[in-house]
C-alpha cells in the first residue's frame, strides 16, 4: 500500500528530528507569534480577572489576529488523559503546570500565574510561557520567579553543537538548588516542530556530559518548573492540573530554542527580555 504523505521523512540524529533551513524559517515565525501572545496578554492580568477570561482573550487573538491554531485546545497527552478543554494553560500559585482556565478562578492581588502559549502556524509549533503577577507579589514569589527565569537562561546558554542534553539540566539544577529551591522531575522540556511534543526529553536536572549530543537543526523547549518547597508534585483528578504536594509556591518559564552552527537561537524571545536572541 502506498503512503498517503508525499512529504519526506525528516532527517534524524540520535532519534531527534533535524530541521531543514525551510523548517527553521517556519519555526521562527511560529515562535515569534507565540511570543506576541505573551506580549499582548500582560495588561489583562490584574486582580479580579478570571483565568477563563484570560484564555478567551488569548484564543480570540491567536485565531483572529494571528491566524494560528491554539495547540492545547483538544490536545491529548496520552490515552488516559481527556482532551485539554482550553486554548492556553494558566497555572496559579501552587499549580506547577497545565492549569485549566476557568471562569470560576478569579485572580486576587498577590497571585502569580504562568500563562503557557503554544501556537501552530503553517504546520509548525511555537511554545513559550512566562510568569505574571496580579497586583504586588510577595518577596518570595518575586524571587522564585526571577530564579526560575535565570535558571532557564542558564540552561539556554549551555546550548551549542557538541554540548550534551545533561549540560542544560545541570545548569538549571545548580541555579535552583543554590537558592534552596527544588526542580520538578516529572515534567520536562521537549523536542518540538511539526509535532507538539517529540524527542528529546529535556530534563531540568542532570549531570554535565550526560545524555545525547546537541546537533545543529534540533529544536526543543527549555521550561523549568521550580518549587519553593519540596520537588514533589501531584496530579489532580481532572488528569491535567499538576500541583505541588506541599502546596507551596512554584514558578515556570519556557522558551523554544534552535541549536545553531555555533550556539543557540531563542525562537520565542520577546523585546522586553534582556537576553540576546543568539549566542
Ligand atoms: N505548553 C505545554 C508545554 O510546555 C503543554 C501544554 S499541553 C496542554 O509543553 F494540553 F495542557 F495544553
Ligand atoms: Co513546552
Ligand atoms: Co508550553
Amino acid at each position: 500500500m502506498r503512503l498517503e504523505s508525499t512529504a519526506p521523512a525528516p532527517k534524524r540524529k540520535f532519534g531527534v528530528s533535524i530541521k531543514t533551513p525551510e523548517d527553521v524559517v517556519k519555526m521562527r515565525t511560529a515562535g515569534r507569534l507565540a511570543a506576541q501572545v505573551l506580549d499582548m496578554i500582560g495588561k489583562h492580568v490584574r486582580p479580579g480577572v478570571t483565568t477563563g477570561e484570560l484564555d478567551k482573550i488569548c484564543h480570540e487573538y491567536i485565531v483572529n489576529d494571528l491566524e494560528c491554531i491554539p495547540a492545547p485546545l483538544n490536545y491529548r497527552g496520552g490515552p488516559s488523559q481527556p482532551p485539554f478543554p482550553k486554548s492556553v494553560c494558566t497555572s496559579v500559585n501552587h499549580v506547577v503546570c497545565h492549569g485549566i482556565p476557568s471562569h470560576k478562578k478569579k485572580l486576587k492581588s498577590g497571585d502569580s500565574v504562568n500563562i503557557d502559549i503554544t501556537v501552530i502556524k503553517d504546520g509548525f509549533h511555537g511554545d513559550t510561557s512566562k510568569m505574571f503577577f496580579a497586583g504586588e507579589p510577595s518577596v518570595l514569589a518575586r524571587r522564585l520567579s526571577m530564579v526560575t527565569q535565570n535558571a532557564m537562561y542558564q540552561g539556554i546558554r549551555a546550548v551549542r553543537p557538541g554540548a550534551r542534553l545533561g549540560d542544560i539540566g545541570h545548569a538549571i539544577q545548580v541555579c535552583a538548588e543554590s537558592e534552596n529551591f527544588s526542580v520538578v522531575r516529572e515534567y520536562c522540556g521537549h523536542g518540538i516542530g511539526q509535532v507538539f511534543h517529540e524527542e528529546p526529553q529535556v530534563l531540568h536536572y542532570g549531570k554535565k556530559g550526560s545524555g545525547i549530543e546537541l546537533v545543529q537543526g534540533m529544536t526543543f523547549t527549555i521550561e523549568p518548573m521550580i518549587n519553593a518547597g519540596k520537588r514533589h508534585v501531584k496530579l489532580l483528578p481532572d488528569q491535567w492540573t499538576v500541583v505541588t504536594k506541599d502546596h507551596k509556591l512554584t514558578a515556570q518559564w519556557e522558551h523554544t530554542i534552535l541549536v545553531t552552527d555555533t550556539g543557540f537561537e531563542v525562537l520565542t524571545l520577546r523585546e522586553e527580555e534582556e537576553f540576546s536572541r543568539e549566542g
